[in-house]
């Protein structure tokens, strides 16, 4: 029998997260609080967000996507206050939405003229998530540091440095995003690899557009033995065979993201979910990737993969608990999780 939509209710089922990057989580809403109160002081000249965000606004493409954030967002939230309060929006955004687990994933940025440094950049994410954790206890966060595709290679390092010394206040892995059309992954080779020395997973964003995919840069990426990738959209089969081997690895697929941006041809029921799904060894986990700009929430992006995937009820709930193994938080976090996904009865 197939599943109906009124039969599972997405937003109370408890879904674990995995791909969120942080600016790119905050709500217009949130945005347009920050953005008044700055005005209201004369701290800014930019024009209000929800003019240059419309709500309902998501056809945002490669081309457009990235400038939103180094020509607007980033203009915005620029001082420890904004990152505070954009970060605990954002966390209570997820815990809302029934995100019972969050990986949140941010690119360590410095303020200089807010005085903050990229540590301090850190440290206020880490304060605010954990100031957030106390109001709203059911949702546990974790943090990964992301690279940029533009940074240097001493720009890299300083990200692993900065995520081994955050280790014991939840850092717990390193990324590897920003503008596929930018910058030559070989480079951070070292960068990955002093990560994995010093006990940080790696996850990466892989093949998310054709001058990201390179037969030299995916095997560069393989090379590297991440535990978990992002997007995978432009895969030639000979690595398709490679990740399919590699039990555990995990998957973090983005519809929304994919299908808004123009990143896959065609609409939702041609996304590269479909293949993957089923498929023994890896892990697939839906993420949102950027809900404040594409506005689908987590249990949205569950909604639509049984809608154009027609999942039974028991393959829905046997996918979310899947993820619980690919997660980066740790067995007690993994036994936390158990214990409240599967009481979900498969019924
Ligand atoms: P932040 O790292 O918290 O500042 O989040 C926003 C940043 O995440 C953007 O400036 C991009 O570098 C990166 N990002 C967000 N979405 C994507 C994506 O789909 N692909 C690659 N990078 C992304
Ligand atoms: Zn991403």
């Amino acid at each position: 029998m197939m599943v109906r939509e009124s039969e599972l209710d997405f937003k109370s089922m408890p879904k674990i997260e995995l791909h969120a990057h942080l600016t790119g989580s905050i709500s217009r809403q949130c945005l347009h609080e920050i953005w008044q109160g700055k005005k209201a002081i004369g701290a800014t000249d930019l024009e209000d967000p929800l003019l240059i965000m419309p709500p309902g606004r998501h056809d945002y493409d490669l081309k457009t996507f990235f400038p939103l954030f180094s020509s607007y967002i980033y203009n915005l939230v620029n001082d420890a206050a904004s990152v505070e309060h954009s970060t605990k929006s954002v966390f209570r955004d997820f815990a809302q939405d029934g995100v019972v687990y969050l990986e949140l994933r941010t690119t360590p940025r410095a303020m200089p003229s807010a005085g903050l440094d990229k540590a301090g950049y850190v440290r206020t994410v880490l304060r605010a998530l954990d100031a957030a954790a106390r109001e709203t206890p059911t949702l546990h966060a974790r943090l990964i540091l992301s690279i940029d595709r533009r940074n240097t290679l001493a720009e890299a390092l300083e990200v692993v440095s900065l995520a081994t010394a955050f280790r014991d206040q939840g850092v717990v892995a390193i990324d590897l995003c920003g503008d596929p059309m930018k910058g030559d992954v070989s480079l951070f080779t070292p960068a990955v690899e002093k990560a994995r020395a010093a006990g940080l997973k790696v996850t990466i964003h892989f093949a998310e557009a054709e001058a990201s995919a390179s037969e030299a840069e995916l095997a560069t990426i393989m090379a590297w033995m991440p535990h978990r990738l992002g997007h995978v959209i432009h895969v030639p089969d000979a690595v398709k065979r490679q990740i399919s081997a590699r039990t555990g690895i995990g998957l973090e697929l983005c519809l929304s993201c994919n299908v808004h941006a123009k990143m896959i041809v065609g609409s939702f029921e041609a996304h590269h979910f479909g293949e993957w799904w089923r498929v023994e060894g890896p892990v697939v986990v839906p993420c949102t990737d950027d809900v404040g700009v594409f506005e689908s929430p987590l249990s949205n992006e569950w909604m639509l993969i049984q809608k154009h995937f027609q999942l039974r009820r028991e393959e829905v709930l046997t996918l979310a608990r899947k993820g619980i193994d690919v997660i980066f938080g740790g067995d007690d976090e993994k036994e936390r999780l158990r214990s409240i996904l599967w009481q979900e009865r498969a019924s």
